[in-house]
């Protein structure tokens, strides 16, 4: 049994995995379940895996610290949605006190505060035309909602125009719609597509998107699937700007603002995939405010509600909203959930939207992302490295290949920091709140994983750390 462990100052930390039992209730908090997870199925991972699972059992600021006590910076920020990190005491605050009020009453017959004041603070969030927001539970069903409102858009006004032009390296969720808007080689699906969908690759590896003319390269190929298709325009274009689950790359500057110009020449709806980029994340509010280009419609979750409570939303104009007045079924939206627009997790998104304001956290992201940024570029002479980049709070550098990616996560984590593999490239986004010392544990993780982890592939030598 997990009692005692130490933090990574070498202090003793107390597991809170102990046995002990609630004296109010009486009930055992001690897990059940303690060393053996097999009644757990977790999705995305091999259910053959032979490395454990990390059991991550609390989390303070930007630590978390596992069932043994070992501390970690939390290099992924959970899953890139713990924006304001763990346990701030103004969003379990807004939490608790939403809870006990209304916890939730579902928005297809009625309307509640918590809703209503967010849909309100993202319209001047976002400013402009984008002043309708519909709220979901995830990225992916504000994906998924963002899609089937351009598409319906099109029918409720007499147009058969169903196509979608996305990235092949894009990634927009996980339901079968979503997996059908990507080309990565793990998540297309056997499914039948739900709409035609237009996949323009990246115009060579992700240092390509470096190149000068990478931006035209990229617009020339969206110029040529909008205009040039058989099936004539599309309804929908739908970028992220700066690609996730596509190895950390930031679309090349002047390509939204392209792309934007390409949308209005000939009609096309761009939808921006802000859902993880958005809140701060690149050292902006939102991703496309880099390029000055203002999507027609926007779908944000992870950082909206902090990671906290599930949430999403679909942002768009009182034009496309009008158009659904002539949806021949309801006249409206053909889509929701029972917990869409949650009141527990309206209230917590517009805590965590103060959070971002009072704490300064945006301005904080773009301080902190440039010196993560400018670490991870001085790891570009290594050769175990092929190519670094990010924006903000995103830092990616490319290996040899995924092996090499892996073996560097389990490397950092062995030094303290949690980071993501993707394909070849290891991620570092860590919740907006890390310090220069929080940045610097990460840059040490990294130094310590190049020399430790064995380059035998690309034949390099090493002088141990
Ligand atoms: C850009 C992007 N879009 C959509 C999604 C899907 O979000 P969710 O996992 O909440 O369904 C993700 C999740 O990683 C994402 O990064």
């Amino acid at each position: 049994m997990r009692s005692t462990g130490t933090d990574a100052n070498g202090t003793a930390t107390r597991s809170p995995w102990r046995p002990s039992s609630d004296a109010s209730t009486g009930w055992s908090t001690t897990p059940q379940d303690d060393g053996d997870d097999s009644r757990l199925w977790r999705g995305w991972s091999p259910v053959g895996a032979t490395t454990p699972p990390i059991r991550i059992a609390r989390g303070a600021g930007y630590h978390v610290w596992d069932a043994d006590g070992q501390r970690y910076v939390d290099g992924v920020a959970s899953a890139l949605n713990a924006i304001c990190g763990y346990g701030h005491p103004r969003l379990v605050a807004a939490m608790t006190a939403q809870a006990e009020r209304l916890h939730h009453f579902e928005l297809m017959s009625g309307v509640h505060a918590p809703a209503t004041r967010l849909a309100d603070r993202l319209s001047r969030l976002f400013g402009g035309e984008l002043t309708r927001t519909v709220f979901v539970n995830s990225g992916s069903e504000a994906i998924e909602a963002a899609v089937r409102i351009a598409v319906d858009h099109w029918a409720s006004r007499g147009s058969g125009r169903r196509r979608v032009v996305t990235l092949a390296a894009g990634y927009h969720g996980s339901t079968a719609l979503c997996q059908s808007l990507s080309g990565l080689p793990h998540m297309r699906n056997e499914y039948a597509d739900p709409l035609p969908v237009t996949r323009i690759p990246l115009p060579g590896p992700p240092s390509a998107l470096d190149e000068p003319g990478a931006a035209q390269a990229l617009l020339a190929a969206f110029e040529e699937a909008v205009t040039g298709h058989p099936d004539g325009p599309p309804a929908a274009v739908l970028v992220e700007p700066v690609l996730n689950v596509g190895g950390g790359s930031p679309l090349p500057a002047g390509f939204l603002t392209g792309l934007r110009e390409l949308c209005d020449r000939t009609g096309t709806l761009f939808i921006a995939d802000e859902v993880f980029t958005g809140f701060g994340r690149t050292g902006r509010m939102f991703g496309f405010q880099h390029d000055g280009a203002v999507p027609d419609i926007v779908a944000t979750s992870k950082g909206l509600a902090g990671g906290y409570v599930p949430i999403g939303a679909v942002t768009t104009t009182a034009a496309v909203v009008e158009a659904f007045r002539a949806e021949p079924v309801l006249g409206g939206l053909r889509y929701g959930h029972t917990t869409s627009g949650h009141a527990v997790a309206c209230a917590t998104a517009l805590a965590v939207l103060d959070v971002l304001e009072d704490e300064r956290l945006v301005q904080r992201a773009a301080e902190m992302g440039a010196r993560l940024v400018d670490g991870f570029r001085a790891f570009g002479g290594d050769p175990a490295v092929r190519h670094a980049r990010g924006r903000g709070l995103v830092a990616a550098l490319e290996l040899h290949g995924p092996a090499e990616a892996e073996a560097m996560v389990r490397a950092a984590a062995r030094h303290g920091a949690l980071l993501r593999a993707q394909g070849a490239a290891v991620m570092a986004m860590p919740p907006l709140t890390i310090d220069a010392a929080g940045v610097d544990a990460l840059l040490d993780a990294i130094r310590h994983g190049l020399a430790e982890t064995a380059p035998a592939s690309v034949g390099v030598e090493r002088t141990p750390a």
